[in-house]
């Protein structure tokens, strides 16, 4: 028997166990008409045919031929579009497809090549569900036009913020890559619906500088000619001092003619190697990056000089919003959280087309609990991305299990009230809201070189459970979940409902040992894994809790504190403002309160530390129990591996308890009610 190692993720193609589905299965499946030929279809068919052969142990026949006997039909033309329905087929989106049975025949239809791909992946997870395809009737369309994941390697083979190993994109300051791995990342990431991928991290150093350089970009075409065939459009990162450093210009002031005729020749030259590449994606003045400050001009001068030499093949600049200054703690009106809305709200309307906002979630930095950012919905005529961190930073570093669809999903069904009620944050970012060109959601990689992706077998979920979101946010966190489940595990229900359990509640767990109340940045400086509460206080990147023995929490009301609240419409600033209707999880967040403060929960807010911080521990212990009672259930590598983690997890969360509520007893001297031992 095959050792699984978590290599194949969710693609695993394991037999179809029940005999009845089997066989539907393999009447179905016996023929495959393909109408059409190309790349994209080709791998699409080569796909099909490996998951039928390996889930039915049947080989398909393939013909392009109409036959009468039954089969799989798939492409485009009359006779697809007669089973399908010429009025449903024509509302398709260019990346959309159907899946229809009639009679004896199913037919994947798509108007592009790659909406067939889409539509056969979506028929091979029907089958690894071993549900029913006797009945089929799907339509999909994806929500976003940019699915995205932003991979933060550096040429030498590290990756910043990377857990899972090293890049399986270059090693030793050269692109180096295994042609299959890389294969198969694409098939992983095309069969969740990802259509784009940035190949470099946002701080673009010296090195990385010269990837759009002819040194390096001949290796970067052979990525891309890997993606393509799987409907990946490539971007890099660029420094935005590139005519500088690498044109050796005197400037990169983008209003200088010198410096816009370098990025269009750039541009040029990117495009010789890659025909259909996708753009740029940019981190400018951001933690010491360079941008267009330094030349006394604004975000929208210096983005849209590289989008005009972008726009004429094409191309797409990714502009990132994340933009903040340094602090001084005594000035205590400066908020780090209003940065991004006061830089880039006035510049509402003027960036190009081909330009996209990209904005994190929330107005810090991908913390456990931060409320959704008041730029979403703010810019009305500016394209805007969501950017989600899969990565799990500031969430565990894929050694605690923290499953981030549940947290994602609140920040797509967020009402931001930017067109009246009801306008969600998943509708802004996908254009619908403001009827833009372009929208989507981009998130930071949790992949690297370790044999099973994510380091953590159970985090290859948050990569799952992203693209599925980018594709439809309306799905629920259950569906996804017990879909990846099912795919990754196999359907035994007692595996399906304990690891789905398990990762649903992982999040607010691990927010119970680490984040009360909405307090982030509680973490060891730098490497933010572990407890340290005065680490990042006062520091020059913010301060974060201001707990002193009386109180704590950071005032972001209009009334007493930094007014950050004021950036949202008035429908959810008046909620955020108000003591009494700030929802418990971000109270510190937006309030400071005394230790004593009563919460909607009943509790104060100091015995809702000690409380919550002992409960996380229980949970752990919990989660790591139900895990060993599996031990039967799942392969033994992953379990063995897995074990190990939740061992480490549970450290972690001993020791931010401990930690956390030391501190805060210290400072307030007020006794945990329940009288447990405190050191
Ligand atoms: C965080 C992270 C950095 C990263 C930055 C960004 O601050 O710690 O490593 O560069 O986000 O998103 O640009």
């Amino acid at each position: 028997m095959e050792i699984e190692n978590g290599y194949k993720c969710w693609l695993r193609y394991k037999n179809v166990e029940d005999q009845s589905v089997l066989s539907s299965y393999k009447s179905f499946c016996r023929n495959i008409t393909v109408t059409k030929t190309s790349d994209i279809i080709n791998y699409a068919l080569d796909e099909l045919i490996d998951g039928i052969s390996s889930m039915c142990s049947i080989i398909p026949t393939v013909t392009d031929e109409f036959v009468e006997e039954a089969g799989l039909v798939i492409g485009t033309g009359s006779k697809i579009i007669d089973i399908v329905g010429k009025e449903a087929f024509e509302s398709l989106d260019e990346e959309g497809y159907m899946i229809k049975t009639f009679k004896s025949k199913i037919a994947i239809a798509g108007k592009s090549d790659l909406g067939i791909l889409y539509g056969v992946f979506h028929f091979l997870r029907i089958l690894q569900s071993e549900k029913s395809i006797t009945n089929l009737d799907i339509t999909e369309n994806p929500q976003n036009k940019i699915r995205m994941i932003d991979h933060w390697d550096n040429l030498d083979g590290t990756i910043e913020r990377g857990y899972a190993g090293n890049s399986i994109f270059y090693k030793d300051n050269k692109v180096s890559f295994d042609q299959i791995r890389i294969k198969d990342y694409a098939r992983l990431l095309s069969s969740i619906g990802i259509n784009a991928i940035s190949l470099n991290n946002v701080n673009v150093h010296e090195n990385e500088m010269k990837l759009i350089t002819k040194t390096y970009l001949s290796d970067i075409a052979k990525i891309a000619d890997i993606f393509r065939n799987y409907g990946i459009k490539i971007f890099l990162s660029v420094n935005f001092a590139s005519p500088t450093y690498i044109g050796k210009l005197l400037t990169s002031d983008p209003l200088d003619f010198s410096v816009k005729d370098w990025w269009k020749e750039k541009v040029r030259e990117i495009y010789e190697y890659i025909p259909d590449f996708g753009g740029f994606l940019v981190k400018a003045d951001s933690e010491y990056t360079s941008g267009p400050f330094a030349y006394g001009r604004t975000h929208a001068d210096g983005a849209n000089t590289i989008a005009q030499a972008l726009g004429q093949f094409g191309g797409l600049l990714i502009w990132r919003a994340f933009v903040y200054k340094m602090q001084d703690w005594r000035d205590r009106k400066t908020d780090r959280a209003k940065a991004a809305y006061e830089f880039f709200k006035p510049l509402d309307g003027k960036f190009l087309d081909n330009v996209i906002l990209q904005i994190k979630n929330g107005p810090m930095d991908f913390q456990v609990r931060e409320p959704v950012s008041p730029l979403f919905g703010a810019m009305e005529s500016t394209n805007q991305m969501l950017e989600l961190q899969i990565t799990q930073e500031y969430t565990g570093h894929q050694i605690d299990l923290c499953y981030l669809v549940p947290q994602w999903k609140e920040v797509f069904d967020f009402d931001t009230y930017a067109a009246g009620r009801g306008s969600k944050v998943s509708d802004v970012v996908s254009g619908k809201t403001f009827k833009r060109p372009y929208g989507g959601v981009a998130g930071v990689s949790n992949v690297g070189d370790d044999p099973n992706w994510t380091g953590h077998s159970l985090a290859q979920s948050n990569l799952y459970g992203f693209g599925r979101l980018a594709w439809n946010p309306n799905l629920s966190s259950e569906d996804i979940t017990n879909e990846w489940v099912k795919l990754t595990f196999g359907k035994d229900p007692v595996v399906v409902k304990t690891i789905s359990e398990m990762l649903l509640s992982s999040w607010r767990i691990y927010e119970s040992y680490t984040s009360p109340l909405g307090v982030g940045w509680m973490v060891n400086p730098g490497v933010h894994y572990g407890p340290n509460v005065d680490g990042y206080e006062y520091s020059k990147w913010g301060t974060y809790h201001y707990a002193d023995h009386e109180s704590i929490g950071v005032d972001r009301t209009k009334a007493t504190g930094t007014d950050f609240i004021s950036q949202y419409r008035p429908d959810v600033a008046e909620i955020y403002e108000s003591l009494e209707k700030c929802p418990d999880e971000l109270l510190l967040f937006f309030h400071h309160v005394p230790y004593t403060h009563r919460l909607k929960s009943g509790k104060t807010v100091i015995q809702h530390i000690y409380d919550s911080h002992f409960d996380g521990v229980e949970k752990v212990i919990e989660m790591k129990e139900k895990w060993i009672g599996l031990k039967d259930h799942v392969d033994q590598i992953i379990f063995d591996e897995v074990l190990e983690r939740f061992e480490l997890q549970l450290k972690n969360a001993i020791e931010w308890c401990d930690e956390i509520n030391t501190y805060f007893f210290r400072k307030s001297g007020i006794k945990d009610r329940l009288g447990r031992k405190i050191n």
